[in-house]
């Protein structure tokens, strides 16, 4: 009976302590080390839209959903590891031939701040379809890997 209920307060102060955790971090971030993108601010996001319509739509889709290009909100990035940092190093130097791409450099002709946004955009619409459940949510097999012991 007092395992049972020792048990009991264990898991919900580890709930408490996860909660805590992701709710002092409000942007998004694949780990520790990556870059913290400000998905919740509504402006970052508005000027990430206006570019990813601008440069990025014609070969990635409206939202990009993909088109001639992959899909940019699906949450796999098959030629970028799946982070804010290599996400954005790939829009920068683009993915040359001896890659087995075709898509060009950005990094010339769009301005830091602007491929943040593209990409806080994209985490966004991410967000937005998993929730929507528009698309499966990709990192649902995270959460299932946390059981705990009996
Ligand atoms: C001329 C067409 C074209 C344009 C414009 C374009 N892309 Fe791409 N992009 C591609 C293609 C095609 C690929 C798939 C790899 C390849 O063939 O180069 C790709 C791949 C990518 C990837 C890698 C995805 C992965 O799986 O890791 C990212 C990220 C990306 N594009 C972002 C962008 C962003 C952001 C913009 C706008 C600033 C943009 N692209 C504009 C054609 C384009």
């Amino acid at each position: 009976m007092i395992f049972t209920v020792n048990k009991t307060i264990g898991i919900l102060v580890m709930v408490l302590g996860i909660v805590m955790v992701s709710s002092s971090f409000a942007g998004h971030k694949m780990h520790d080390a990556d870059l913290e993108l400000d998905v919740d601010n509504a402006e970052v996001v508005k000027q990430g839209k206006y570019w990813f319509a601008r440069r990025c739509a014609f070969c990635h889709g409206g939202g990009g959903i993909g088109g001639k290009g992959p899909c940019l909100t699906c949450g796999k990035f098959a030629y970028s590891a799946n982070t804010n940092v290599d996400i954005m190093t790939t829009i920068s130097i683009g993915i040359p031939l001896n890659r087995g791409g075709s898509m060009g450099a950005f990094g010339t002709t769009m301005p830091a701040e602007a491929i943040i946004a593209v990409v806080t955009f994209m985490r966004s619409e991410e967000a937005r379809r998993i929730k929507s459940g528009e698309i499966e949510d990709p990192y649902a097999h995270k959460e299932e890997a946390m059981v705990f012991p009996e």
